[in-house]
């Protein structure tokens, strides 16, 4: 039974690599892919059952590490070089002289392949297991970046051969795909982070990532072309084409455009050939790196410092071009962020006519100081929206003025706000068409008013249709108004209806959350209602009184102010009060509901961060521990709880989850009880 466990396991895991090579080395599969889960599921459940069974190199091991705390230098067994650059060809025409020379003869091959743009990586394989990663740092001294390179799909555990060179150094480049960069910015871009400017940034703040496990959600592909330490095994190849073989044998990925070409005018005619595939390629090169092949005579060539003389980069022409300014428009996206765009004359950048490159942000506009009739740099990177690189400044035209971002949203006419970082912000939520889906979304979101049915679809034709232009319009709806849309029968149109006028009972907190405000999440939401208590109270406040409320700064107490003081956003707050839209009076708390009660937070919630639910309790008088002892009065368990709520069980402390939470929060509850 031993046995057989063990070498199923070694079964499995042979299978996968054979699988994973299919799939992401030779774009060939030859399973489905729920039949690789399957034979995966299986390897997973045989290692829990065996844990012993488990090696270093298992398929299931490329996610699983730590997040560590910092990146461990690595000295590399042999000095990662760098490249010479060439930029035309009679500086290639030099090259190949120079080598011509040194070498004595006229007929020098070379093994011309494309240079990727992204980060040069050392792997170390140790009787064949990929033991270490690092990035190439200074040359002498890199980065452990193991654990990371461990998700990248096409980097084998394990080399494929049954007599692995003892010691291997395998170099090569890391790098994300254009398509995989498009995806990983724009969802960088909804979850409110930066998007990075290029795939090499990208890349390598994917790979240089302290969780592993956002490395791995990142698709990362890599392609190898040198070596490094050799020790054992068989000999290594004498040319750089038959390294490379090897290389691809051993089942490491190496790039298929590589050539053996002849002479000068071979390296030409390849440069030429990619620079007019270059926009066709699955990534971005920044240009050719030819080889001498023969390794003899690149021993005979020798190395400069820091690069090869057997070598060299001829670089493309930079994917950039100048342009004029025509015009400054700023767009409003359906967060209500306000974006200027510079509307450009046509130019062509790396084959593609550009007329609109994104400033991103006012701070950006405002540091690059791009004015109408400027003349500018715009670049391509990827398939990107063209980015402005930087005024020239030389040409700048007589009489140019420095753009006047404007303080009122273009689409609405309600003020902008700065949020705390970057963004500017229209603060017409309730009314901005531009924002008008947006805003219905969230406001009928389950943690918000929580409308049961209406979800994406119909929130767009609703909105399409022009049935509902603001949220109030929602109270006014009929089943008929729903039945005439597309794909909505007579009984999921009275189901929304009644769930529409079931929310009108709902509460201060969910309803201040709901409207939207710029900057106000949940917790923020909590702690307005607790310190007003009434609306009418909140609305009133200047800014100086809204910083006075517990997490309020003055950024986010601008935001506020600036909301109500927008008279369309209170049309709809009294329309929607108006419409039957109420909640339970608050009491304004004296002292505090959960004052001299000790509570311990645990496990993951959903609403609101743990540094949000321990504010809204301090807010309620309650101390906030870290540990669970007989004195603690309440542990509050979220999601996944740890040996915290075990230990409550233990002592006998009542367990309460996040829905009792939010009712104290809400001022729903306050029978606390008293232990
Ligand atoms: S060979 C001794 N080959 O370009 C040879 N480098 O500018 C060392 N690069 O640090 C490198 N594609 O990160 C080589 N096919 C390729 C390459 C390549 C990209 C990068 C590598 C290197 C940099 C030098």
């Amino acid at each position: 039974m031993t046995r057989d466990a063990a070498a199923r396991a070694a079964e499995l895991r042979a299978l996968l690599d054979h699988h994973n090579y299919r799939y992401y080395v030779l774009d060939d599969p030859e399973i489905s892919d729920a039949e690789y889960d399957r034979l995966f599921a299986e390897l997973v459940q045989l290692e829990r059952e065996r844990p012993d069974l488990a090696t270093p190199d298992s398929p299931t091991q490329r996610v699983g590490a730590r997040p560590s705390t910092a990146f461990a230098p690595v000295v590399h067994g042999q000095p990662m070089l760098s490249l010479g650059n060439v930029f035309s060809e009679q500086e290639l025409a030099d090259f190949d002289r120079r080598v011509r020379e040194r070498l004595g003869h006229d007929h020098v091959v070379y093994v011309a392949e494309p240079k990727l743009d992204g980060l040069a990586v050392n792997l170390r394989y140790e009787n064949g297991v990929l033991m270490h990663a690092a990035t190439r740092g200074d040359g002498m001294t890199g980065e452990d970046v193991t654990a990371n390179v461990r998700t990248i799909r096409v980097c084998p555990l394990r080399l494929r051969t049954p007599t692995p060179p003892r010691i291997l150094e395998v170099r090569g480049e890391v790098y994300l795909p254009r398509d995989g960069f498009l995806r990983l910015n724009e969802s960088q871009i909804a979850q409110g982070a930066k998007p990075f400017a290029n795939p090499r940034n990208a890349a390598a703040g994917s790979l240089r990532q302290l969780d592993p496990a956002v490395s791995a959600r990142r698709p990362l592909r890599l392609f190898c072309y040198a070596a490094g330490e050799w020790l054992g095994g068989e000999p290594p190849p004498g040319t750089q084409e038959a390294l490379l073989t090897v290389l691809a044998d051993l089942g490491l990925p190496v790039n298929p455009e590589r050539r053996v070409v002849v002479g000068y005018e071979g390296c030409l005619r390849y440069y030429e050939d990619l620079g007019r595939r270059r926009a066709h390629l699955a990534y971005e090169i920044d240009g050719v790196v030819y080889k001498v092949n023969d390794v003899r005579e690149q021993q005979i060539l020798g190395e400069l410092s820091r690069s090869p003389r057997w070598a060299v980069a001829h670089k493309f022409p930079a994917e950039e071009a100048v342009t004029q300014v025509v015009r400054i428009d700023v767009q409003v996206g359906r967060t209500g962020a306000l974006t200027p765009v510079a509307v450009l004359a046509p130019v062509a950048v790396g084959g593609v006519t550009v007329s609109h490159a994104t400033l991103h942000n006012p701070d950006e506009l405002a540091r690059k100081d791009v004015r109408v009739g400027d003349f500018v740099g715009v670049r391509r990177a990827g398939d990107v929206i063209p980015e402005i690189v930087g005024v020239v400044f030389d040409r700048r035209p007589a009489g140019t003025v420095p753009f006047a971002f404007p303080d009122h949203c273009p689409v609405c006419g309600s003020p902008v706000v700065r949020d705390k970082g970057v963004i500017a912000r229209c603060a017409g939520g309730l009314i901005c068409q531009a924002q008008r889906r947006q805003t219905i979304r969230h406001f009928a979101s389950r943690r918000a008013m929580d409308i049961v049915g209406l979800g994406d679809k119909l929130v767009e034709q609703l909105v399409e249709s022009g049935t509902v232009e603001t949220v109030a319009d929602l109270y006014r709806l009929k089943p008929s108004d729903l039945t005439r849309l597309e794909r909505m029968g007579e009984k999921s149109a009275t189901k929304v209806i009644t769930a529409i006028a079931a929310s009108r009972q709902t509460t201060l907190p969910r309803f201040l959350y709901a409207l939207g405000i710029p900057e106000v999440g949940e917790a923020t939401a909590l702690a307005l209602a607790r310190h007003f208590a009434k609306l009418e109270a909140l609305m009133a406040a200047d800014e100086e009184q809204l910083t006075e409320v517990a997490d309020v700064g003055p950024i986010v107490a601008h935001a506020i102010a600036t909301f109500f003081s927008e008279p369309h956003n209170r049309q709809v707050i009294a329309a929607l009060r108006a419409a039957g839209v109420q909640w339970p009076a608050l009491e304004k708390p004296a002292g505090g509901a959960l004052s001299g009660k000790t509570v311990v937070l645990t496990g993951t919630l959903e609403g609101m961060t743990r540094d949000e639910a321990r504010a809204a309790l301090e807010g309620l008088g309650a101390k906030v521990a870290t540990s669970v002892s007989a004195r603690t009065d309440y542990v509050v368990a979220g999601r996944d709880p740890g040996s915290k709520a075990a230990r409550a069980q233990e002592l006998g402390v009542p367990i309460v989850g996040e829905d009792e939470l939010r009712a104290w929060l809400d001022g729903r509850r306050s029978d606390f009880g008293d232990r």
